[in-house]
């Protein structure tokens, strides 16, 4: 399974914040938003990223991640010349894909919780028949995707934004497809508002019966960073979380080591790579003391 990582759009939300720079680069607390996403790919087991962005800023994401060889990774990158929308990731990503499976995530989502890589695993078997979705009970989900549940969690049906939603469990930018989605997103029309929605490509896995959804639990944290506050109730989430325990969140040179993708070597040197820093100590010291 290849990875998928949509850093595109203009974030006209957070202007003036972001009419110079990418959302998707700035700061969540520690480190810059891409690596939450991309250490999501990490632990669902993915060595492979492509990374879409705009003209303007994939530059910025190719010299902040490289070709990914330092965490025993491969990444690759595209343009996406407009925001067409989030399924135009899968006729951008054909290429790389090369007719294998795939796992898409937003460049803006971020997720923590115990059980998550289990979750990941369990969304990953459940796409080689079809698709995996997941769900996340929120207070107002209108702003989302909304999922439709029947008995034992079968879904039952998928809405964009809709104005009465039919379930509280908004569809986290995370998906996980089998083979056939390039060839699926390729037969997509653009919606009302021109872009090629992700729902629609998620009915059809529906339509086929084959779209499946896990659901998060209210233990599990799904933030996504589209406004200031919610930028900084991100960076105030994981700066807690950090704090108290000490182990940091969506450490991807951490999770590579763990992974087993790097050795504690590389892991030591990536740390001094980083000089004085916290972040950088945090990494020397994981590698000296084998945390
Ligand atoms: O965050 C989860 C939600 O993401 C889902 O529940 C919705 O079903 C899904 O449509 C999407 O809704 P948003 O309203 O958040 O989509 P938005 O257009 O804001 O795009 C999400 C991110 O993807 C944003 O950071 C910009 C980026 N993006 C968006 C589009 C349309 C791109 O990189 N390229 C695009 O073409």
């Amino acid at each position: 399974m290849k990875g998928i990582i949509l850093a595109g759009g203009s974030a006209t939300r957070l202007y003036p914040l972001s009419k110079a720079i990418s959302k998707q680069i700035m700061p969540v607390y520690d480190k810059p938003m891409i690596y939450y996403p991309l250490s999501t790919l990490m632990l669902a087991g993915i060595r492979q990223v492509l990374v879409i962005s705009t003209p303007r800023d994939l530059p910025v994401f190719r010299e902040l991640l490289g070709d990914g060889h330092e965490l025993g990774m491969q990444f690759s990158y595209i343009i996406q010349e407009q925001p067409n929308g989030l399924a135009q990731a899968f006729v951008l990503g054909a290429d790389f894909l090369a007719g294998e499976a795939a796992c898409l995530i937003l460049g803006d989502n971020l997720f923590y919780g115990q059980g998550f890589s289990a979750a990941l695993r369990r969304a990953r078997t459940a796409a080689e028949d079809g698709a995996c979705i997941f769900g996340y009970y929120v207070k107002d989900p209108r702003a989302y995707g909304v999922v439709e549940l029947g008995e034992d969690n079968r879904v039952l049906g998928i809405e964009e934004k809709p104005d009465k939603p039919k379930s509280n469990y908004a569809v986290p930018g995370l998906y996980f497809y089998d083979a056939t989605v390039c060839q699926k997103a390729a037969s997509l029309q653009p919606s009302a508002r021109g872009e090629y929605e992700i729902t629609d490509l998620n009915r059809l896995y529906l339509a086929e019966g084959r779209l499946h959804v896990e659901l998060f639990g209210r233990g599990f944290a799904w933030l996504d960073t589209g406004n200031c506050d919610s930028l900084l109730e991100a960076s105030n989430f994981v700066a807690t979380i950090q704090n108290r325990q000490g182990f940091r969140v969506s450490c991807i040179e951490e999770i590579a080591w763990r992974k087993g993708w790097i050795t504690a070597a590389q892991l030591y040197r990536l740390g001094q790579q980083l000089g004085k820093t916290d972040y950088g100590r945090y990494l020397m010291e994981l590698a000296e003391k084998k945390l």
